[in-house]
């Protein structure tokens, strides 16, 4: 970690414009320059990575698929338990940082991950999967309903998904869920969007809607050098019910 390659980083988040008139290449545009410097500052930034990870079992010969996997410094928190993997696909749109992913594979001697570049609203796996991940991805979907329906289809009966990712809460949350100021509502969605991210209230309802629960929180990060605020994320398990 340095403050100079922090200073890349925070430039492409908060100055350089995105350019692209596709998704992808709008991708691209954001995150060819800071593919490098991505892990180290990103590590700050996405929380909670490790403890959705904790929170998903991992059956032997299980079959994944991580959406939105970048550069597949989310898989290192699974650690060991990566080898119980049967067959891993990390899918991204961005070309850039599948190459930082491609190489970590080879690094690591991960011969059960394979990178796919693909649009996570589209993409099918050749069959079914158990597990299916979204790694503060979901944010970064235009249309992020369709990644959910796309999940949904490619998991088997009692597959499961898992989620961590940014969000504000609606104004009316249902019972026992987190309430957000008119500050934290405002701020956040409005802060990130000028990378792209769209902090939702809909993510939480909708996962609850088509997935059985089996774990969910709700939490506040710190951002680097912003001391005034916390920005909120949740984590998501949840089963594709049998039928
Ligand atoms: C904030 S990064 C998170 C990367 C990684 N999951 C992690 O935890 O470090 C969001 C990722 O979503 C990817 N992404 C955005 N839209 C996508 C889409 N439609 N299909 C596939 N990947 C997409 C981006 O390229 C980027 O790698």
């Amino acid at each position: 970690m340095s403050f100079l390659s922090d200073l890349k980083i925070l430039w492409h988040m908060s100055v350089s414009p995105i350019r692209g008139k596709t998704h992808s290449e709008r991708l691209e545009s954001f995150y060819s320059k800071q593919a490098q410097g991505y892990d180290d500052f990103r590590r700050r930034l996405l929380q909670g990575r490790k403890e959705m990870w904790d929170a998903l079992t991992i059956p032997e010969g299980a079959t994944a698929v991580d959406m939105g996997g970048g550069t597949g410094a989310n898989l290192e928190f699974l650690g060991d338990r990566i080898s119980h993997l049967k067959q891993l696909h990390l899918v991204d749109l961005s070309g850039s940082l599948l190459k930082v992913a491609q190489q970590r594979i080879e690094a690591r001697g991960w011969a059960n991950v394979k990178t796919v570049e693909a649009d996570a609203t589209t993409w099918m796996p050749p069959e079914p999967v158990d597990i299916v991940t979204f790694s503060y991805s979901l944010t970064m979907i235009p249309d992020w309903f369709a990644a959910i329906d796309q999940a949904k289809k490619m998991l088997k009966p009692g597959g499961t998904i898992g989620i961590v990712d940014f969000y504000v809460a609606r104004k009316y949350p249902e019972a026992g869920r987190a309430r957000h100021s008119w500050m934290t509502s405002t701020f956040w969605p409005n802060w990130f969007r000028f990378d792209n991210v769209f902090p939702s209230p809909d993510h939480v309802p909708y996962l609850h809607k088509h997935f059985e629960p089996i774990h969910f929180s709700e939490h506040r990060a710190r951002i680097p050098y912003m001391l005034f605020s916390r920005v909120p994320y949740y984590v998501f398990i949840g089963k594709k019910p049998m039928k």
